[in-house]
This record gives C-alpha cells, sequence and structure tokens, in this order.
C-alpha cells in the first residue's frame, strides 16, 4: 500500500502574492498540479494534501482532481512534522509506505520517485530520503551519515555549527517512511529548535534504519521559495518541454525565444519560427509552420496551416489554412480548411466553411459563412446594436464587396454580390446583387479653375 501526502500548508511570504503559493503556474500547470501528476503512475491507495494557508482556494482549484485527493487540515502550520502529524487520524488503520513530497518541489521526474521508493523497499528502511551534493548548501537542512552510509541526524542550516556548515549533502525535503514505524515516533517529536517548530526531520534520529538516495540531476529538487526560484524553473521546463519537441520531430528556428504549455501537442514536420508561443492546452497538427510572432492559445490546428504574426484564443482551425500576418482569431472561430484570413482581420464566434476568404482588415462575429465565401476587404458584420448581439448568414460563393457593412440580424443568400460601400440591413435572396449605397452625383463642369 502506498499513500502520499503534499506538503502544501505553508504561506510563502516571499513570494509577495496573493494567490498561494503552490498554485502559481509554471508552464501552465500549478506547482501542486505538477507535485501530483508526478505521483500519477505511482497509483497511490491515498493521495492526501495537507493545507492551511489559503487552504479554501486550493481546496477548489483541485476538489476535482481525478486523483481524488483527500484534503487535510493544518491549524496553525508548526512545522514539517507538525504537518504530517495531521495525518495520524486519517491514517489510523493504513499500513504501508507514506511518500512525502513538498508542494514547492515542481519538478521532481517520476523515475526519480520509482527509484526511491525501490531502494527503500529493497533495504526495508524506516525511511528514506532524497539528497544531493551542493556546492551552495545554504538554507538546507544538511544530512549526516555514519560510516554504512545509514543517516543518523538532519539539522536545519539555522541550527548548524560552523562546522555542521560545511557539509554539503542536503535534505531535498522528499521522503519514503514506513507508515507504521513513522506514527510510533511522530507524537515524540519537540520544538526545540531556532523556529520553535515541529521538524519532520526529526524522525531521523528517533527512526533509526534511515537511509538516503542521492539525486543525480540536482534540477529536480529545485524548491521554489520566492519568484526567481519560480522563473528559474520555468526556465528549465521550458527547456526540458523543447527538447521533448525536438526528438518528437519539431523544429524551432530559435528555441529559446519561443514557449511551450505542458498541454500542447504537436503533430510531425512542425516548424515553429522565433518569438512563438503556445499557452494552455493546444493541438497543432503536422507540418503546420508558425510565427515568428504568435500566441497560440487553447486552439486546435490542422494539418499543412501557417499562422504568421498572430493572436489565436480559443480557436479551431482546419487543415491547410493560411492565418495572418496580424490576425486575431478569438473564442470560438471555427475555420474548416482551405480557409485564408489575411491582415487585420478579426474572427470571433463564426463558423467558416471551407474555402473561404478573408483577406483584409474584416471584423467577422457571430457569423456563419458557408463554402468559397470572398469576403471584400473592409467587411465587417455590424453584430452588436448596443444591447445584444445579432447572428449573420452568408451563403456558398457569396462575394461582398469592399467596406460592406452587414448590419445583423441578417440573412444574405448563396451567389450574392454585394456592392462596394453598400450598407446591408435587408435580407439579400440568391444570386442577388445587392447595393446598400447613395448614388453618385456628378455635378459637370464645377470647379472651372
Ligand atoms: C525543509 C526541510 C529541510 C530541507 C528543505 C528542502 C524541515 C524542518 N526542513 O525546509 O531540511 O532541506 O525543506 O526544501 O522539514 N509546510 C507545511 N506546514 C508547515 C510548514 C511547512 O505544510 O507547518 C510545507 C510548506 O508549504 C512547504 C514544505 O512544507 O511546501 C516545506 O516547508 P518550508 O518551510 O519551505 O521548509 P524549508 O525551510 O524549506
Ligand atoms: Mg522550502
Amino acid at each position: 500500500m502506498l499513500a502520499v501526502a503534499v506538503l502544501a500548508a505553508g504561506k510563502g511570504t516571499r513570494m509577495k502574492s496573493n494567490l498561494p503559493k503552490v498554485l502559481q503556474p509554471l508552464a501552465g500547470l500549478s506547482l501542486l498540479e505538477r507535485v501530483i501528476r508526478s505521483t500519477e503512475n505511482l497509483k497511490p491507495n491515498r493521495l492526501m494534501l495537507i493545507v492551511g494557508h489559503q487552504a479554501e482556494r486550493v481546496e477548489k482549484e483541485l476538489v476535482n482532481h481525478p486523483g481524488k485527493p483527500e484534503f487535510i487540515l493544518q491549524q496553525p502550520q508548526n512545522g514539517t512534522g507538525h504537518a504530517i502529524q495531521q495525518l495520524l487520524e486519517p491514517l489510523i488503520n493504513f499500513s504501508g509506505d507514506l511518500l512525502v513530497l513538498n508542494g514547492d518541489v515542481p519538478l521532481l521526474r517520476e523515475k526519480t520517485l520509482i527509484e526511491l521508493l525501490n531502494h527503500h523497499r529493497k533495504l526495508e528502511s524506516s525511511v528514506t530520503l532524497l539528497t544531493a551534493n551542493f556546492e551552495n548548501p545554504k538554507g538546507y537542512g544538511r544530512v549526516f551519515c555514519n560510516r554504512e552510509g545509514e543517516v543518523i541526524s538532519i539539522i536545519e542550516d539555522r541550527d548548524c555549527n560552523q562546522e555542521q556548515k560545511q557539509n554539503s549533502l542536503i535534505n531535498a525535503g522528499i521522503y519514503c517512511f514506513n507508515w507504521e514505524r513513522l506514527k510510533e515516533v511522530l507524537p515524540k517529536l519537540n520544538s526545540d529548535n531556532d523556529q520553535g517548530e515541529l521538524y519532520l526531520t526529526d524522525t531521523v534520529a528517533l527512526l533509526g534504519n534511515a537511509r538516503h538516495l542521492e539525486v543525480s540531476d540536482t534540477t529536480e529538487i529545485t524548491g521554489i521559495n520566492d519568484r526567481h526560484q519560480l522563473a528559474q524553473c520555468e526556465a528549465i521546463l521550458q527547456e526540458r518541454l523543447r527538447q521533448h519537441w525536438l526528438k518528437e520531430g519539431v523544429s524551432f528556428i530559435d528555441p529559446a525565444s519561443c514557449t511551450i504549455s505542458e498541454q500542447t501537442i504537436f503533430g510531425k514536420d512542425v516548424i515553429i519560427e522565433p518569438q512563438s508561443h503556445f499557452r494552455g492546452r493546444n493541438n497543432i497538427g503536422n507540418c503546420c509552420h508558425i510565427g515568428p510572432g504568435s500566441l497560440i492559445k487553447d486552439s486546435d490546428i490542422g494539418d499543412n496551416s501557417s499562422v504568421l504574426m498572430s493572436v489565436l484564443n480559443n480557436a479551431k482551425i482546419g487543415s491547410d489554412c493560411t492565418i495572418g500576418p496580424f490576425a486575431h482569431l478569438r473564442p470560438d472561430a471555427i475555420l474548416a480548411s482551405n480557409v485564408r484570413i489575411g491582415n487585420f482581420v478579426e474572427v470571433k464566434k463564426s463558423n467558416l466553411n471551407e474555402g473561404c476568404k478573408v483577406n483584409h482588415l474584416s471584423y467577422i462575429g457571430d457569423a456563419n459563412l458557408g463554402v468559397n465565401v470572398n469576403v471584400g476587404a473592409g467587411t465587417i458584420t455590424a453584430n452588436y446594436d448596443g444591447k445584444s448581439k445579432h447572428p449573420t448568414r452568408i451563403g456558398n460563393n457569396t462575394k461582398t464587396g469592399a467596406n460592406s457593412v452587414l448590419v445583423a440580424p441578417i440573412s444574405i443568400g448563396d451567389d450574392v454580390i454585394i456592392g462596394a460601400g453598400s450598407t446591408i440591413t435587408k435580407d439579400v435572396p440568391n444570386g442577388s446583387l445587392a447595393l446598400g449605397r447613395s448614388r453618385q452625383y456628378n455635378k459637370e463642369n464645377y470647379n472651372e479653375n
């Protein structure tokens, strides 16, 4: 049996934020979400989140998480040992291993956790903790071992004397405990230390038979206490994500200038030009060409499509589409295949069927366009009357002239031609030419000079 407990009750004062530290985002996922994800494939029998500071907000974010977390309230927050003491009741009948993770250590790999569990179970230790050798161990608890390599004590940086501070073996704050043994010693913790708190690290000396596993990649155990470390972790994660997609057949012209969210998926032979950014959940098809200079958020793009210097937010684009430069596709812009959206065009909550072209300077909102509609330069769907939004329907193969205004609600048939400069306020039947502009009047010989 395996139980996982994540320490997430601390305040995170140094972040200087209204958002609880464990909810800060990294490449589109919160720190806590990342920590939980790293345990997913271990299939824990229990997943317990120890919450305290802004507990309600943390619970609200994670209550529907598929890992079905149990929320354990720690109030007040009297140290990491006190936090784990809160498990004595909920785990009263539990037997097995307890994996303790820090909510502010988000880069840990699943592989490392598996190694920790295997090491712990093989040696039947009371506790096994992750350690690392740091050139600059300042701020971390130091780990002291005997000749056999067993851990005999952990001393916090602030409690170390000068000699102890020289020890560069640090405690990463990630532990696997034998729960039956841990529950016997938890009540014995005392607060005889510089912070006057109950330290989980003090259980090591009380337990005996404690071991450690040194991590090979020290970036994995980077903890986040301030915005500087948050930015460092973001950089590490972005590098990991780019390396992953490079291996999967995506080309980056200037990788360091692009950012990717965890929930973006690319097909093969995608080319990503400099300064392109992917946020939220995206699905980018094969052979797409994105950028330079694009922002793609929560959008799907079909195969062979290109997006140049444009912003997509919650849009769905079919295959063989060309977007931009300087286009803005807003929520529920749904494009079939072979659609062309050109410069300074904004599309919102509209369906554009196959072969539509909106090449220049247009606003298309709350509209439904049939196949092969050609929207002339400067065409506007006037969808808002100051109170509500109204729909525009345009039939197949229709062409709107330059500078047409289509005042919604309105329905324009198939094979219609709308004269340039028209303001169209009445429905137009199939096959018609619609003109909605004042006649031109020429006063001859007016300028005699
Ligand atoms: C802790 C370890 C230290 C280790 C370091 C690694 C102890 C005493 N020290 O120190 O040896 O090197 O982590 O990063 O454990 N938390 C609670 N309730 C509390 C206090 C903290 O849930 O009452 C949570 C925090 O939200 C955080 C985690 O526990 O996620 C660690 O607490 P923190 O105060 O950051 O401990 P460190 O001083 O970093
Ligand atoms: Mg910390």
